[in-house]
């Protein structure tokens, strides 16, 4: 190894190195295993000591034998050019070699799972990944479908504020209600605002003009959730009745949750600062009177009580639950740092997604979001995706030229 990290790998590819570990092709499992962990442990050694072409990284690829074994295996569904041949199929032409072996291993080692490629890799000898692999990644960067068009990319934001239309008459412009019992949405925290509308509809709350709730789709109600998270809210005046200074100790049992001075820093606890004082009295009543239910709410005060509380709440400022991310292409510029044109990671293999299936973009996102496509903490951690961030994400990729 230290030999390589001094700048050998022109003679001797991380892949060689690994195969030698066992150069006949393995046929128990605990040879596959040793071969695998050599691979694993290092490959990624090996490529950070190396400066070679990507193709030389992972050894010498036989094109021509390549492209039979896709004719044979693959064109079917990955097509002769390398376009997928129906949404969900990813495209592959001018895909990262390495990266296609990677994907590859893991389906044949079944850390990715798939059926029909896992059947079809589980045989495959490590030159016909290898061939395959260098096929795809020789064929050039697919043109735009001609029927495909750009369509304008919208961000989850753009969305919701184009829904929040209907809205605005009751809840006000940007969320901040000024009209008496109709709370305020602006800086709400995401997920209690989505569980708030499906309690409507699902007839655990009640409102007036349901059906305009229902008319939502999915990806609109998460879009307009994060519209309204990131809306700023406005400071009130005290209310009428109460007394905030008497209502600041009766807080304590309550800042636990909903936080300290009423502003939630947890996605389902809704805000309590700066709402609409008539809407609070009837909610914290609604809970007290058990006509809304909820488990975790407190429902022994007194009318007394609940006003002061409410006038303590309704003069604290609040702020707004999500930072405002209004365009799609701000939403991708920490992934734009990975797989953003002319980018180079010396230590990862990050694949091509630029024009990507659409349909595919949306199903490697949520299998990260869901788990069930190891690997990649990066993703798990950058994506506490939402269908509507997942869509408006995977539309722009898809849009761009692929390269
Ligand atoms: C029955 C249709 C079908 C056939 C045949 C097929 N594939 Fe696929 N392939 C798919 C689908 C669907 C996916 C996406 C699976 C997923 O989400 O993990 C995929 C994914 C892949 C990926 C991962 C791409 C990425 O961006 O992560 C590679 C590489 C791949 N296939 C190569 C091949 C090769 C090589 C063959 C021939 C040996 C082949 N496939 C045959 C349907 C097929
Ligand atoms: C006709 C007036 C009106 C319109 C239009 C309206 N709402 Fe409301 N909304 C209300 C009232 C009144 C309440 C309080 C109902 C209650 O007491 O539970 C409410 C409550 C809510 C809540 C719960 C807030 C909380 O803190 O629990 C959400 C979320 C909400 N509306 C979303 C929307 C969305 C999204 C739209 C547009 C698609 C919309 N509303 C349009 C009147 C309206
Ligand atoms: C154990 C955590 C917890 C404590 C303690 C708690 N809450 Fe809540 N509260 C919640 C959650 C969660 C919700 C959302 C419930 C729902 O979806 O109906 C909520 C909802 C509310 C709402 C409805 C807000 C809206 O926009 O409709 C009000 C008002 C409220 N709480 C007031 C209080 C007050 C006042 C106290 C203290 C006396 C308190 N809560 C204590 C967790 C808590
Ligand atoms: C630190 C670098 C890095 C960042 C930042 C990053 N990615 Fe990735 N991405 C990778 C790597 C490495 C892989 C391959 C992982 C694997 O094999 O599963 C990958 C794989 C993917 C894939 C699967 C592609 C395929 O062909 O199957 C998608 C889709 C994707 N990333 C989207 C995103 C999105 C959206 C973001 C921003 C939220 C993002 N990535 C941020 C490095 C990164």
């Amino acid at each position: 190894m230290a030999r390589m990290l001094n700048g050998e790998c022109r003679t001797v590819s991380a892949e060689r190195v690994a195969m030698r570990s066992s150069p006949v092709e393995p046929s128990s499992t605990s040879r596959l295993s040793t071969r695998t962990l050599a691979f694993v442990v290092l490959l990624p050694l090996v490529l950070i000591g190396c400066e070679e072409t990507k193709e030389a990284a992972i050894g010498p690829a036989d094109i021509a034998a390549g492209k039979a074994v896709v004719e044979a295996q693959c064109a079917g569904c990955h097509g002769s050019d390398g376009r997928g041949v129906a949404p969900g199929i990813p495209d592959l032409a001018a895909q990262e070699a390495r990266y296609l072996v990677a994907s590859l291993t893991a389906y044949k080692q079944g850390t990715r799972t798939h059926a029909a490629l896992q059947d079809l890799t589980v045989e495959m000898k490590d030159a016909d990944v290898r061939n395959v692999a260098g096929f795809f990644a020789s064929l050039p960067p697919l043109e735009a479908a001609a029927d495909q068009g750009m369509p304008s990319v919208l961000s989850p934001y753009e969305k919701g504020e184009a829904a929040s239309d209907v809205c605005a008459r009751c809840h006000g412009e940007d969320g901040n209600s000024t009209t008496v019992g109709i709370p305020t949405l602006a800086g709400q925290q995401p997920r209690y605002f989505v569980s708030a509308v499906r309690a409507y509809l699902d007839g655990r709350r009640s409102i007036e003009g349901k059906e305009m709730l229902r008319e939502l789709s999915h990806v609109d109600l998460e879009s307009l959730a994060l519209y309204y998270a990131s809306q700023s809210p406005a400071r009130r005046e005290a209310p009428a009745f109460g007394d905030p200074a008497a209502g600041e100790p009766l807080s304590a049992r309550c800042g636990g949750c909903h936080g300290a001075y009423g502003v939630s820093h947890e996605t389902s606890t809704p805000s309590l600062a700066s709402q609409e004082p008539h809407y609070l009295i009837k909610a914290i009543k609604a809970y007290r009177d058990q006509t809304r239910q909820h488990s975790v709410m407190l429902d022994d005060n007194t009318d007394e009580e609940i006003e002061n509380l409410v006038a303590f709440y309704t003069v604290q400022e609040s702020a707004a639950a999500e930072g405002a991310v209004i365009t799609v292409e701000e939403l991708v510029a920490k992934c734009d740092r990975c797989h953003g044109e002319g980018v180079e990671q010396p230590t990862l293999t990050v694949p091509k997604i630029a024009g990507q299936n659409r349909a595919y973009l949306i199903n490697a996102m949520r299998a990260y979001r869901d788990g069930k496509r190891g690997n990649s903490m990066m993703h798990s951690m950058s994506l506490p995706y939402s269908e509507a961030i997942i869509e408006s994400v995977a539309s722009l990729y898809s849009s761009q030229p692929a390269r």
